[in-house]
């Protein structure tokens, strides 16, 4: 597959993966829905402040299954390569289960996020962590920064300020800080980095900074749309400043 920069494609991952070829990708580093809507609260209307609506979207509704990627995933994963997804606690045992049988090693991160939607009536923890599962096979690119910096624990807050997109609003964009120190760890510069759910472009954003290629997929076509700008604009940013 000859990709200059980047290739984005507009439709589902289910069918579009098949056109990536085997042994093709450096790091598979992408946020799939997390099934969370069966869990959630809904709209919490409040007098003192904004509202506070717990439902994702309609695309998290629809069943996510690690088992059902699995062997796509290792098709197009160089043997070198790395995988890491963003998930959540209900779905983490399915990924181990598909994902954990299949490669050498199944490990998982946290990323804290300081600036979590608050409890407003004090029942419960805060949702403030995300985990990020990740796997690989033996001789995978790794680059070890110190021993400090390599704990499987990320701290940044949520999107907020310039870097949120308010239109669309996608209501799981990832901040670009926390997908660099992925990048940085699980690849190197010109390699490949693929994101099958790329929603409105993070990755994509993350890989071209890094100096890295960049595939992405996404079904939803405004996302889609809001993906290309901002993953054009990084790259006119990353000329720029060269
Ligand atoms: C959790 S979001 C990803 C958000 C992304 N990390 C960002 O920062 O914008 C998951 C995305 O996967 C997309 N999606 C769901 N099923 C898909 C499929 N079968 N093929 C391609 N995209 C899909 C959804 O539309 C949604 O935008």
């Amino acid at each position: 597959m000859n990709i200059d920069k980047f290739l984005l494609q507009n439709g589902d991952s289910r069918d579009l993966i098949k056109t990536i070829p085997s042994g093709s990708v450096d790091l598979i580093l992408t946020d799939p829905p997390y099934n969370l809507g069966n869990y959630s609260t809904g709209n919490i209307e409040l007098k003192w402040r904004k509202n506070i609506n717990n439902d994702l979207a309609e695309w998290d509704t629809v069943a996510f299954q690690p088992k059902e990627w699995v062997s796509e995933f290792k098709r197009i994963l160089k043997p070198t390569g790395n995988i890491f997804a963003f998930t959540s606690y209900n779905l983490i045992g399915k990924w181990h289960e598909a994902f954990d049988p299949e490669f050498d090693t199944f490990q998982f991160m946290v990323w804290h996020k300081t600036n979590p939607t608050p409890k407003i009536f004090k029942a419960g923890f805060l949702n403030s962590c995300e985990l990020i599962i990740c796997c690989w096979n033996k001789g995978h690119t790794w680059n070890f920064l110190s021993q400090k910096e390599m704990h499987n624990f990320i701290e940044s807050p949520i999107c907020m300020g310039a870097e949120r997109l308010k239109e669309p609003n996608h209501p799981a964009q990832k901040p670009v800080k926390v997908l660099k120190k992925i990048i940085e760890i699980a690849s190197n510069p010109n390699q490949v980095v693929f994101d099958p759910f790329m929603g409105v472009g993070s990755t994509g954003v993350a890989a071209l900074q890094m100096n890295r290629k960049f595939i992405g997929f996404e079904l939803e076509k405004t996302y889609f749309e809001a993906a290309k700008k901002r993953i054009e604009n990084a790259i006119l940013q990353v000329s720029l400043f060269a």
